[in-house]
């Protein structure tokens, strides 16, 4: 990438946004990082420069450092205005978008960043506005040799390298896994902003545009390699965490399949399937969460219902999501755990007939996942981008995480920045 011919080697887009300003806050902390051999010059952008000063102040504040704003760019653009996308894409190596919905407002980064060669990851949990990225723009952005990378913030950075580490440390071939989301929260419980439930709402509202999608894009389909894994009810018991769960309705689905397809089809490596589900606790839970998702999934089909939802988050998301978003001791209290579990064969055995014979669970842990996870796998996500130069796939295009970096020593960066992956047990049966 050519880091050398450009003023800034990130510029994070939408800066001024709730999880923007943490995004600012990290790639500051980072700029100062105690094993930083060479400068990492950057910028914030967005469309207000008085709120942009704001957030560099913020920092500044926060990290001890008055110096701050003076030694950060500041670039003035608007989605709605083309040129100054291209101006600010011309000006950085690698764009961090965080501007969203992203199916209102992504492509327009994507593609002022392709047209200008430049690199941009951003992290979006819509799974019908990445895919449908890879289509209109990955061969555009591998003629550039440029790296777009979508979903690489909490959606879906530790669930899709997740699955990569428990396979690595298999000693034999990894043919299926599961895995368990659990969010912990402290005394003062959980909120996450309402730019996430604004993504959310659109996203569910607009399903049977991403089912079109799928059947048009007619990709082929991943040969199934040892017995098929079953799919769960909608409510299961997991015997293993002692906790019910239901499907996790997330990216990571998406993301992680159309990873294992990219490693096959271009690595040649064997597939893993998948399924995630996300933890609810007791059989009370359960009821109250169902009552909120028949609730949530009738209003999203209509207009006014989105309109109400989205007036209103904290009274329809029963106080999870609101227009001020977490305060810092409810982040400071709150962390998640995704747990993997996985099953193979043993080395040298075929994975034809035989029912699998190795197990393995691991799990990735790390702080409150919407404005601490999400800002550390996306700034080193960045960082990866940067320095591990040799290890990324040869030609550019649209990736997602674990496309772009299964051969590059992220997962030992999110591990020095608390995001920390593990083997828990691994056992032949
Ligand atoms: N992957 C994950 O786990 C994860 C975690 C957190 C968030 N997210 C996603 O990140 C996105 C942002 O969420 P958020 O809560 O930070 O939302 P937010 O606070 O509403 O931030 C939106 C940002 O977009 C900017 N923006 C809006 N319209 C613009 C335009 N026309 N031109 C330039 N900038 C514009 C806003 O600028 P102004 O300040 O000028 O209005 C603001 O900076 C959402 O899609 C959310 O789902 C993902």
């Amino acid at each position: 990438m050519a880091t050398e011919q450009r003023p800034f080697h990130l510029v994070v887009f939408g800066a001024s946004g709730f999880t923007g300003q943490f995004v600012t806050e990290e790639v500051a902390r980072e700029q100062v990082a105690r094993d930083r051999s060479s400068p990492l010059p950057w910028a914030v952008a967005g469309r207000s420069r008085e709120k942009l000063q704001r957030v560099l102040e913020k920092a500044a504040l926060k990290l001890g450092r008055p110096t701050l704003p003076s030694e950060v760019g500041v670039i003035i653009c608007d989605i709605t205005n083309p040129a100054s996308l291209d101006e600010m894409a011309k000006q950085a190596t690698v764009v961090l978008n965080c501007v969203g919905p992203y199916r209102f407002y992504g492509e327009p980064v994507v593609k002022a960043c392709v047209e200008n060669g430049t690199s941009c990851i951003d992290i979006c949990g819509e799974p019908e506005f990445l895919e449908l990225m890879y289509l209109k723009y990955h061969e555009k952005a591998a003629e550039k040799g440029v790296y777009i990378i979508g979903s690489s913030g909490f959606d879906s950075i530790p669930a899709d390298l997740g699955v990569i580490y428990t396979r690595n440390q298999m000693n034999g071939t990894l043919t299926a896994v599961e895995s368990f989301l659990t969010v912990h929260s402290g005394p003062e419980g959980l909120c996450i902003h309402d730019g996430t439930w604004k993504s959310a709402i659109y996203g569910f509202g607009a399903r049977s545009n991403l089912r079109k999608l799928r059947s048009a894009s007619n990709l082929k389909p991943v040969p199934l390699i040892g017995t098929k894994l079953k799919k769960r009810w909608p409510v299961s018991y997991c015997r293993e965490l002692n906790t019910y769960s239901i499907p996790f309705l997330g990216s990571d689905m998406s993301v992680v399949k159309r990873t294992q397809s990219y490693l096959y089809e271009v690595l040649e490596e064997s597939p893993v399937q998948y399924a995630a589900y996300i933890t609810v606790g007791g059989i009370t839970s359960v009821i109250k969460l169902m009552f909120a998702g028949l609730f949530f999934l009738f209003f999203v089909r209509f207009g006014i219902g989105r309109h109400l939802l989205i007036k209103f988050p904290w009274l329809f998301s029963f106080g999870y999501f609101s227009k001020q978003g977490p305060t810092q001791k409810q982040m400071d209290g709150s962390s998640f755990t995704l747990t993997f579990f996985g099953q193979g064969y043993k080395q040298g055995l075929s994975t034809d007939k035989l029912k699998p014979n190795i197990r393995i669970c691991t799990q990735v842990k790390g702080p409150e996942a919407g404005y601490v996870t999400t800002p550390i796998a996306m700034v080193q996500a960045a960082m990866t981008l940067l320095n591990d130069v040799s290890d990324l796939p040869k030609a550019g295009g649209v990736f997602t995480p674990g496309a772009a970096f299964s051969k590059t020593k992220l997962i030992d960066r999110l591990g020095q920045h608390g995001i920390e992956f593990s083997v828990i047990s691994s056992s032949e049966v």
